[in-house]
């Protein structure tokens, strides 16, 4: 997507230079744009711990690429197989949620399996981590493309309105390398001339929604609005909302999202006042070894600061304030799981299906259990 007319992606290497990733560094937007250089697997294991970077699809390729880095940490021999373990360890303790963290280093450290040299686990992991961000501009491309249907139909019914769509958190193209996973058909329907509206909801405590989200957007010229995070429900009562679409940290066998916080709230509202309620994801977002997301999926639970103290911008300066008394605790869980009797429908790579075991099976017929 762009920024001020230029085409970015999340991260990226430069040809002339293989020991640096380059990231865009999001704990600033929307307020200034930097761009970070990543040169060991501590960097880019802090740069996803710390959410310099953010986003299921994202923190996946960040973390093959920070295998890519542990393979420069060393010279001589090939990296032994308990090194590799080692750093795979170390990025995959950074985020609990998101399953794409762990699929991303595990596709590497099987792909690492075949090298026989210290230069072919270089070229082996550069190749895998660039496959992997590669894949996932294809994936969130394709969602889009099985997205735009339901977008579409939903037109149909008020022609010459917008249609108006919720979503939560930034499941955007910097939660991904590109597109986004459930702004995707959104981008997809703009590209189109279908007239849409997005709300925005600012998702409070880090305002991934009014910080990120509202600054793609507005660089793509979609028309949006940022709502506080409280303002959903009425506007479902009012007729507001055609559609919610959010993104997935992970998505189990069975159907259950997890999603930033405040998901469930969401899906809560839609069902009760009978707005579709969907959920775009890539396949690397299944957990397909679980199915009872409520019991199973690990919920990150991060520091109170995040809930205690607000960013935004004062004379010119990036800065965080106080917000709650000094002495009142405050807890700050990540992520809630939405369960699969709330969500109208999946929307993946290979086309949308019910968040049901059959169903996802039957579209991805290759996770059957045999
Ligand atoms: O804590 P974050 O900002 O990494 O959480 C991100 C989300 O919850 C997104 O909605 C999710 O990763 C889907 S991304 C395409």
């Amino acid at each position: 997507m762009k920024i001020n007319g230029k085409h970015y992606y999340t991260i990226w290497m430069e040809d002339d230079d293989p020991s640096t990733v380059y990231i865009i560094d999001q704990r600033w937007l929307p307020h200034r744009f930097e761009v970070e250089a990543i040169r060991s697997t501590a960097e880019m294991a802090r740069a996803i711990k710390e959410m310099h970077l953010r986003g299921a699809p994202l923190i996946g390729a960040a973390a093959a690429y920070g295998m890519y880095l542990a393979t420069l940490e060393h010279s001589g021999d090939p990296i032994a197989e308990l090194e590799l373990l080692q750093a795979a360890e170390q990025l995959r303790a950074t985020r609990p949620t998101a399953v794409n963290l762990t699929w991303a280093l595990d596709e590497q450290l099987a792909a690492l399996k075949a090298a026989r040299s210290l230069e072919e686990q270089r070229a082996i992991a550069r190749r895998t981590a660039q496959n992997i961000a590669a894949d996932s501009v294809e994936r969130c491309r394709s969602i889009g493309l099985h997205g735009l249907p339901i977008i579409e139909a939903l037109a149909a019914k008020k022609p010459g309105q917008p249609v108006n769509i919720l979503t939560h958190c930034n499941a955007g193209w910097l939660a991904c390398i590109d597109y986004g996973t459930a702004t995707s058909p959104i981008y997809h329907a703009h590209t189109k001339g279908i007239p849409v509206h997005v709300w925005v909801d600012e998702t409070r405590p880090r305002n991934q929604g009014a910080r990120i989200t509202a600054w793609e957007l507005l660089q793509e010229g979609v028309p949006h609005t940022v709502i506080p995070d409280n303002t959903g429900g009425h506007l479902m009562q009012s007729g507001m909302v055609d559609m919610v679409i959010v993104g997935s940290d992970r998505t189990t066998r069975c159907g259950d999202v997890a999603n930033k916080i405040g998901t469930y709230l969401k899906a809560l509202a839609a069902h009760d006042n009978q707005v579709p309620f969907y959920v775009a994801l890539p396949s690397s977002t299944f957990d397909w070894t679980l199915c009872d997301g409520i019991a199973d999926i690990p919920i990150e639970e991060r520091a109170g600061r995040e809930v205690s103290h607000i960013q935004g911008l004062k004379d010119g300066e990036v800065a965080e304030v106080l917000l709650t008394p000094t002495e009142s605790p405050v807890v700050n869980y990540a992520f809630d799981v939405t369960p699969s009797r709330l969500v109208t429908a999946l929307i993946t790579e290979r086309g949308v299906c019910a968040a049901q075991e059959e169903a996802i099976l039957s579209l991805f017929p290759e996770k059957v259990l045999r």
